[in-house]
């Protein structure tokens, strides 16, 4: 469904992409996540040298809206492709990133959103791309 929001939203991603630090993958990606009272945090991948330090572009931007004490999410928007091109195609998520988004989310009311470019982006809830995902909830039970 097209969306002023979502629109936006991706274009932030697409900027985001701009930030990453990717030497040893040269793929850049960005994220852009919302939160429940409409505010945007901004994420890039950051690699390491030592490799298994990394952190996706999701990740960042989650980390950096929980410590400043945000716990309600309604969508996140990432592009990715190699660095200093435009995007070819969708970068879903790393299944990493997705339990994450698990721990924080509702599966059938956050949007995760894959622009190509301005104008064209899929659209997923967390339960398509994270079936029967391993939450909070599970433990309760
Ligand atoms: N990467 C992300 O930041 N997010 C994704 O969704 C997929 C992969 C990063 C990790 C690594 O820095 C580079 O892209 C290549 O895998």
């Amino acid at each position: 469904m097209e969306s002023d929001w979502k629109r936006a939203l991706c274009e932030k991603a697409l900027e985001a992409r701009k930030m990453a630090y990717c030497p040893y993958s040269q793929f850049a990606v960005g994220a852009a996540l919302l939160t429940k009272n409409g505010k945007i945090y901004t994420g890039c991948n950051i690699e390491s040298a030592a490799y298994s330090p990394s952190i996706c572009a999701e990740r960042t931007a989650f980390v950096k809206a929980i410590s400043e004490g945000e716990r309600e999410f309604t969508a996140i928007a990432i592009a990715g492709g190699k660095q200093d091109e435009p995007p070819k195609g969708e970068c879903p998520p790393c299944g990493v990133c997705r339990q994450v988004m698990m721990e924080f989310c509702k599966p059938d009311e956050f949007w995760i959103l894959l622009p190509i470019n301005q104008n064209e982006y899929g659209e997923y809830t967390l339960e398509e791309l994270l079936p029967r995902g391993f939450g909070p909830g599970n433990l309760r039970e």
